[in-house]
């Protein structure tokens, strides 16, 4: 398992800067999260480490690798796997379907063996169907296992984002608002699995909410992002007394 070291990131849009010489390192196994008002730049953190945006300058590093310049499936083969803010599933698909991609992903599944239709794709086959339902039952979607994406509800959806994710068995995951639109009860619930992927799983999480009592509850570590520059790092504790953090937040109404 390896560190994440985000060193002096600046991503510009024009004449904007989204991230202005950020630097945090999330160590293995830890559950950091991310917060700050909208348009602070959270998800362009997880996007210039999953390879969709490069940073104008800056490094970021996963181990010994410099991940900087790399393409998303490449990032998805050192081990990280994210969920998308806007959920990206195939709504055209079953939730089986969604989380056997991941899967597949994870086992190598190449093109080249499905074709033939040899022991080694069937044997590939048969554990990618194993994986997916251990996480179906994990996430208890049971009862939505062949149901189209498009027909679920969003809280559901959400979910199945996540077993996606985590089909790739990832060492690293990024979370990036899983209990956005949810009640309390579904927030809760998802707290939980959070938890679980981090405490069971032994996955390092860092997660982007704007929940702030599901963050302050679970979170080992936090920064605090306000335009694009970082405000604030520390445990929960801290980061609730910080006087900078509070004034950034005066008259947001998520806390
Ligand atoms: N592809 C893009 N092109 C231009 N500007 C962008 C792009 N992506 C992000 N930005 C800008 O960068 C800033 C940070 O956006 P980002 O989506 O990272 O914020 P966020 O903290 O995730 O916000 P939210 O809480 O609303 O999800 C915003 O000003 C946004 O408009
Ligand atoms: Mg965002």
């Amino acid at each position: 398992m390896s560190s994440l070291k985000f060193s002096d990131v600046t991503l510009k849009f024009g004449g904007i800067s989204a991230l202005n010489n950020v630097s945090f390192e999330v160590k293995p196994k830890t559950l950091y999260a991310i917060i700050g008002p909208n348009g602070a730049g959270k998800t362009s953190i997880f996007n210039c480490i999953s390879g969709i945006y490069r940073p104008t300058e800056g490094s970021i590093h996963y181990g010994d690798s410099d991940i900087k310049y790399l393409r998303p499936d490449q990032v998805a083969n050192l081990g990280i796997a994210r969920t998308f803010q806007n959920i990206e599933l195939f709504e055209n698909m079953t939730v089986l379907d969604n989380i056997l991609i991941g899967a597949h992903r994870h086992l190598n599944y190449g093109p080249i063996s499905s074709l033939i239709f040899s022991n080694k794709t069937r044997k590939s086959e048969l554990e990618a169907r194993k994986i997916a339902e251990d996480i179906i039952d994990f996430l208890e979607i049971e009862q939505f296992r062949y149901s189209y994406i498009m027909s679920l509800p969003y809280g559901v959806q959400k979910r199945v984002e996540i077993g996606r994710a985590l089909a790739m068995d990832p060492d690293l995951i990024l979370l990036d608002e899983p209990a956005a639109g949810m009640n309390n009860e579904e927030t809760e619930d998802i707290a939980r699995f959070i938890i679980d992927i981090h405490e069971e799983m032994k996955k390092t999480v860092i997660l982007v909410d704007h929940d702030m009592n599901m963050v302050m509850d679970i979170a080992e570590e936090v920064m605090v992002l306000n335009f694009g520059e970082k405000l604030a790092e520390g445990k929960p504790e801290e980061i609730v007394k910080d006087s900078k953090v509070i004034e950034a937040y005066l008259g947001v109404s998520e806390l």
